[in-house]
């Protein structure tokens, strides 16, 4: 098998897996709302690279963890970028209609459905992070302290008010590495991170490791979100293609240009790999994650 094979069964395996998770712990037609239960599962399942959740297979896996331990964790972080994912699309932040091929959820069913549906995604997070699967109290509170962190007002939450309030300004490439680190990176460190402590390891040498990794591909990740929407077609995004222009946003091309954007996201991938040289072939899914973020085409 060549490495883009193993990459690719690697990345389908976990796909399946976390699509199936999802499936039975999204609320179902019991739910006191079912039309909130349908557009919850409508932005949670049925797409999505899942990046997020293969990085907590593959952080718990090389913790010394199953993917088993990785189930709970995994849907919690997918659910997390979900409703970021809704709320983002949303008129009043980048009001984008299409989402994976699909029309983004306030437009399958309208703006304060698609409010609802995200503000639970987001709940449902932690509500199965404090009570599903087998963890200990500690692992419990380390996981969801993790998630808040990364997610909340020194995460997430502040790169997405920084990206909305950067509209039609000329930030500095400081500024601009910032906001991107705050918005995607945060989250993606914070997948291996509770993929780790899935797997009940304390190994500080590991989880300086996965901070570091975690950290450089996050932000070459959304380098790279920010290279497909000026070089990609709305077709082969599944999100329309020019979309950051159209609104005048912060991005790395607009900053710097396609060349040297494509150059960052190539250092930082170096970096990325670079962080894991103690750990060797085991590392090998997550060094071959590591140039997929950079690669990848959607
Ligand atoms: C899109 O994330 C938003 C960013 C943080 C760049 P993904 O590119 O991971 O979106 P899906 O989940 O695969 O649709
Ligand atoms: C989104 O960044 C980051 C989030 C936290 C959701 P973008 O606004 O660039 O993501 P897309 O391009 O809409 O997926
Ligand atoms: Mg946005
Ligand atoms: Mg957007
Ligand atoms: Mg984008």
């Amino acid at each position: 098998m060549t490495a883009e094979t193993t990459l690719e069964t690697l990345m389908a395996g976990s796909r399946d897996r976390i699509e199936n998770v999802l499936r039975e712990l999204l609320p179902g037609q019991a739910c006191a709302s079912p039309r909130l239960a349908d557009a919850m599962r409508y932005a949670a399942t049925g797409g999505g690279k899942r990046i997020r959740p293969i990085l907590v297979y593959a952080a718990c896996e090389l913790a010394g963890g199953i993917p088993d331990d990785a189930d709970v964790p995994a849907a919690a972080i997918e659910l997390v970028h979900a409703y970021s994912l809704v709320h983002d699309d949303l008129p009043s932040m980048d009001d984008d209609d299409l989402r994976r091929g699909q029309p983004t959820c306030h437009r399958a069913y309208d703006e304060a459905t698609a409010i609802l549906a995200g503000d639970t995604l987001h709940t449902l997070a932690f509500e199965l992070l404090a009570r599903r699967g087998n963890f200990s109290p500690e692992q419990r509170v380390d996981m969801i302290t993790t998630l808040c962190r990364a997610a909340g007002a020194e995460g997430m939450a502040a790169g997405q008010m920084q990206d909305m309030q950067g509209h039609d300004q000329q930030l500095t490439l400081a500024a601009l590495e910032e906001m991107h680190y705050l918005k995607t990176g945060r989250l993606i460190t914070a997948a291996l991170l509770i993929g780790v402590s899935a797997a009940d390891s304390r190994d500080s040498q590991l989880i300086e490791a996965m901070r570091e990794y975690g950290d450089a591909i996050g932000l070459a990740f959304q380098v790279q979100d920010d290279i497909l929407d000026v070089t990609a077609a709305t077709e082969q995004l599944g999100k329309p293609s020019g979309s950051d222009e159209k609104h005048g946003k912060s991005t790395f091309p607009g900053l710097i240009g396609l060349e040297a954007s494509r150059a960052r996201a190539e250092q930082l991938c170096l970096r990325a790999i670079n962080a894991l040289s103690d750990y060797g072939e085991r590392a090998h899914s997550l060094t071959a994650l590591a140039r997929y973020v950079i690669q990848r085409s959607y």
